[in-house]
């Protein structure tokens, strides 16, 4: 369920006609529906009722700091994978103790960064990084709260780009290491041992791969406990699919039913890293049509936004529905079109093959299920400034990110800078 819905055949973000927004805020633009975000969240948060857990948005999938700060504003906490979406999360008024830090290489700066902040737990990928971390915390006097990411070696049947629990992923340390490591880890005193982590990939469609990671998972904690090494808790990752097309990914409400069941053994905490699932279907890109062109036997629906703003289609053959923002008009035709931006690539397209509504030069498009790595992933290729953020709340619209000038495009940038002696 999303608050994008027609009224009057015009489509809107909840009570707001996405013409106004457009026409308010230009074109390409991302519109974000609180209403949904927030209900997406308390779905998931209520499913895991009656277990101690924290929901930790995972920021990479959308790190608007006005969306950040309604998620604080939720409680909840954040899985984060740089230092730079640290300081997002500070800046958006989150909680450091419910941060927990992922990724697979943290530089020494960030480490540093992560521990003077006081977050949570960092996931550990590797050996060689769990020597930094101690190193690092050793330096600063401090113990640096720890986990270790484990790969179970599940298929979760996805994208390979996006599926992270193989063992041929570069993702997290096996079982077999993990058990090597964790006696190491609780002997270091720079280092305090608080969990297990594990995350198996993203837009997943079934809880079957979720709970065949969390029986090797559990298998591991059990182990580690009789050899006197407890754990405060367990982090099950992200990665609970949504629908795009016509995938029937698991609800929330059985994913967490399902969660609960596996992990009802389990007397510590549970950390979720769900970032798709709660952003993804809150988001929209309104694109305007700047021509609709005819080559041989192609047509082409040529509109502002481009793979520069929604990189998705390009770089995974992502489908997103693509829908007129404007009424039916009568008598219109249908067409089978492929969508794309003005970029100078072939791979600049956000639809292929699609049948649509033939639309003409001034339409409005409503590109669907944008909330989750729709901006994130945006960039200035082309030297396209990147898209304005807008979040609806009722009939109430706030400028969340402010369209970049071309001024933003040179911030940083010398025409004839001086040289110097390095
Ligand atoms: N935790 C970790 C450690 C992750 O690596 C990820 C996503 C998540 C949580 C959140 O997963 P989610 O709940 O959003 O599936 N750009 C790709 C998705 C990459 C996901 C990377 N890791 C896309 O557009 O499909």
């Amino acid at each position: 369920m999303n608050h994008f819905q027609r009224k009057k055949g015009v489509l809107h973000a909840e009570a707001i006609p996405l013409e106004r927004l457009a026409e308010r805020y230009g074109t390409p633009l991302y519109v974000y529906s609180t209403a949904t975000l927030t209900r997406h969240w308390k779905v998931l948060n209520r499913s895991l009722a009656g277990i101690r857990h924290v929901v930790c948005y995972a920021v990479k999938a959308n790190a608007n700091l006005a969306l950040l700060a309604r998620f604080a504003k939720l409680g909840s906490g954040f899985d984060i994978v740089s230092a730079g979406e640290l300081y997002r999360v500070l800046k958006a008024g989150g909680d450091p103790r419910k941060v927990v830090f992922s990724g697979v290489g943290k530089r020494d700066d960030e480490i540093a960064f992560a521990l003077e902040s006081g977050v949570r737990v960092l996931n550990v990928e590797s050996a060689g990084e769990l020597a930094r971390i101690s190193i690092v915390a050793r330096r600063m006097g401090v113990r640096a709260p720890i986990a270790l990411r484990v790969n179970p070696d599940v298929d979760p049947k996805t994208h390979p780009y996006i599926s992270t629990g193989l063992r041929e992923n570069k993702f997290g340390v096996s079982v077999e290491e993990a058990r090597r490591l964790y006696p190491l880890a609780a002997k270091d005193d720079a280092l305090h041992v608080v969990g297990v982590a594990s995350h198996i990939g993203s837009q997943i469609t079934s809880v079957k791969p979720f709970l065949d990671a969390i029986d090797r998972v559990l298998a591991l904690a059990r182990e580690l406990e009789k050899q006197g090494i407890p754990l405060a808790h367990l982090d099950v990752g992200g990665g609970l699919g949504i629908r795009y097309k016509d995938e029937e990914p698991p609800h929330p409400d059985e994913y967490g039913a399902a969660i609960r069941k596996a992990l009802a053994p389990w007397k510590g905490e549970v950390l979720l890293e769900p970032g798709r699932v709660l952003v993804g279907n809150a988001g929209v890109l309104v694109t305007r049509v700047l021509h609709v062109k005819r080559s041989g036997r192609k047509t082409f629906v040529v509109v502002d936004a481009a793979m520069n703003d929604l990189v998705r289609p390009a770089f995974y053959e992502a489908h997103h529905d693509i829908e007129p923002v404007g009424r039916p008009r009568e008598g219109e035709r249908e067409i089978v079109a492929d969508v794309v931006g003005p970029i100078c690539e072939s791979s600049d397209f956000l639809a292929r093959k699609r049948r649509m509504p033939e639309p003409v030069p001034g339409d409005l498009l409503a590109v669907r299920s944008a909330g989750a790595y729709g901006f994130a992933m945006s960039s200035n290729y082309n030297a396209r400034p990147r898209a304005a953020e807008v979040l609806v709340e009722g009939d109430q619209a706030f400028l969340a990110r402010r369209r970049e000038t071309y001024a933003d495009l040179v911030r940083g940038e010398e025409p004839a800078p001086a040289p110097e002696r390095v």
